[in-house]
């Protein structure tokens, strides 16, 4: 009956445990999972436009491969993430479509213009540190198709991480021109990378719930400051400053202290008001739309050749 089976679910959970496909689960559970790791999806798929915008300008044959891989890699980190999804009884193809219908969200990072080259190289430092740092707690998320997507896309995030450390390094040892582009895309990303990790613990309706469920395994707060302590000691050895007169280290707690946020600004965007909202919708809906066929002939082509595969 439900109550040994709740019983059960929740002695998984306390021996910290993994959760599986054909575990029973409570409602909810699955219900907040799908939400969770279908956005995650979305935002990694949608997070291929910025930086793809400058696969063809890239500077040198060697900024473009590692750029291009960097952008299929995300494509890669969707597919396993809407395969978790689907192992929760999701459809990809329905998924996409609430994505689409801005029934389902994305990360709004991804809502901000990829200005010049330097956007790529602050993107690779801080958007995909900030995704490393939300990402290895997840790892030990106690559903399991989720931790282990997660093991393989952290080790890639990690290579997207140095690229984009070490591109940056390059143009700070170059012009004053290259310093100069370096330090305006920092300006512009470093406020919109630290509301990646959601809004203040006070007003995350889901966190007390993802953490219960070990699902989280700390709160947006939590990790918003873990980035800040881990940044700022990098942004010195890079020799740029973030645009926050705020940013000091406070001894007594060993932690920077940060000025705020602007979340009627997370809001908008979250909300679909950002600067390139529209944009990023419109490409993910014309990729479904104009490929379709490609879905269409490859699911007849696997129906009519069904059990003919040896
Ligand atoms: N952008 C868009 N929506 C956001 C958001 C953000 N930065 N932060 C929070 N939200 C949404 C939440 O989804 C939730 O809405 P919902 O209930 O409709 O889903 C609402 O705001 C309230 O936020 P909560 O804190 O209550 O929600 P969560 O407990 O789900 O926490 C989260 C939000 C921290 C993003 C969590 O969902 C999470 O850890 N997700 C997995 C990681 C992820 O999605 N990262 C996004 C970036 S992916 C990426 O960086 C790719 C890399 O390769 C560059």
């Amino acid at each position: 009956d439900e109550a040994a089976l709740l019983e059960q679910f929740d002695a998984t959970l306390a021996a910290d445990h993994r959760i599986e496909p054909r575990d029973w689960m409570p409602e909810g559970y699955r219900k907040t999972l799908i939400r969770q790791v279908a956005q995650h999806a979305h935002s990694e798929i949608i997070g291929m436009q910025p930086e793809g915008d400058w696969l063809l300008a890239a500077p040198s044959l060697r900024r473009k491969s590692v750029l291009l891989a960097k952008v299929q890699d995300e494509a890669g980190h969707g597919m396993y993430l809407y395969s978790a999804a689907e192992t929760l009884g999701a459809d990809r193809a329905d998924l996409t479509d609430k994505l689409v219908e801005q029934k389902q969200k994305y990360s709004s990072i991804f809502n901000y213009p990829t200005l010049s080259y330097a956007d790529v190289g602050v993107i690779g430092w801080l958007v995909d540190g900030a995704a490393i740092c939300n990402q290895v707690p997840l790892c030990r998320s106690s559903y399991g198709p989720y931790a282990r997507a997660m093991i393989r896309i952290c080790k890639e995030e990690s290579f997207h991480q140095r690229q984009g450390y070490e591109l940056l390094m390059t143009m700070m040892r170059g012009t004053d021109e290259q310093r100069a582009m370096v330090q305006d895309a920092v300006d512009r990303w470093w406020w919109p990378t630290l509301m990646m990790f959601g809004p203040p613990d006070e007003h995350s309706p889901n966190t007390a719930q993802s953490m219960a469920w070990g699902i989280k395994r700390h709160t947006n707060d939590e990790l918003r400051q873990k980035f800040v302590d881990m940044s700022v000691p990098q942004a010195e050895v890079l020799g740029v400053t973030f645009p926050d007169p705020e940013l000091e280290f406070d001894p007594e707690t060993g932690h920077y202290r940060f000025g705020k946020l602007d979340w009627e600004e997370f809001k908008r965007v979250v909300g679909g008001q950002g600067p390139m909202n529209a944009i990023r919708l419109a490409r993910r809906r014309a990729a479904r739309d104009d490929n379709a066929w490609v879905t269409e002939a490859a699911t007849a082509y696997a129906r009519k050749h069904e059990g003919a595969v040896a």
